[in-house]
């Protein structure tokens, strides 16, 4: 059964979406097999967001993930990476499509990095990845 990492950015904790975007991933079939609030580090961040180091946003981007609780989610099924970016749409808000996570819930906020509410795993390789950085234990 594959399974992906979730998170809930600081945006989306701070809307009170926790629910509304744990909503859309049950109502869609997937089953949430782990979950947990915390506050990101910066190591953990590094670990995580390593493919991005170096790039103009980094920075903002790591500052952003620190400003305040996220919300880590293990969500189980079948071509659940795939299904679950289809559910969160595009990386830009803007002009992410209506119905999905982004597109519905999100906008430019002028910010030095999108802030965009959830980030999920992008491929078999990152899933597995990103969910023993969060997940030591599972
Ligand atoms: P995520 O990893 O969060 O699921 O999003 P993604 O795959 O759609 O986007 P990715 O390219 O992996 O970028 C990670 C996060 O960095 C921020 N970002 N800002 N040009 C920009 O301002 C820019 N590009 C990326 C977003 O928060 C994005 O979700
Ligand atoms: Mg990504």
């Amino acid at each position: 059964m594959e399974r992906t990492l979730i998170l809930v950015k600081p945006d989306g904790v701070k809307r009170n979406l926790v629910g509304e975007v744990l909503s859309r991933v049950e109502a869609k079939g997937y089953t949430i097999a782990a979950l947990k609030m915390m506050q990101a580090d910066r190591a953990l961040l590094l670990r995580h967001y390593a493919e991005h180091e170096g790039k103009p946003f980094f920075e903002p981007l790591v500052e952003f993930m620190l400003s305040g609780p996220i919300v880590a989610i293990v969500a189980e099924g079948n071509r659940v990476i795939e299904g679950f970016r289809k559910l969160a749409g595009t990386t830009d808000p803007t002009t992410a499509e209506p119905g999905t996570i982004r597109g519905d819930l999100a906008r430019d906020q002028g910010t030095k990095v999108v802030q965009n509410i959830v980030h999920g795993s992008d491929s078999v390789e990152s899933a597995l990845r990103e969910i023993s950085i969060f997940f030591p234990e599972l």
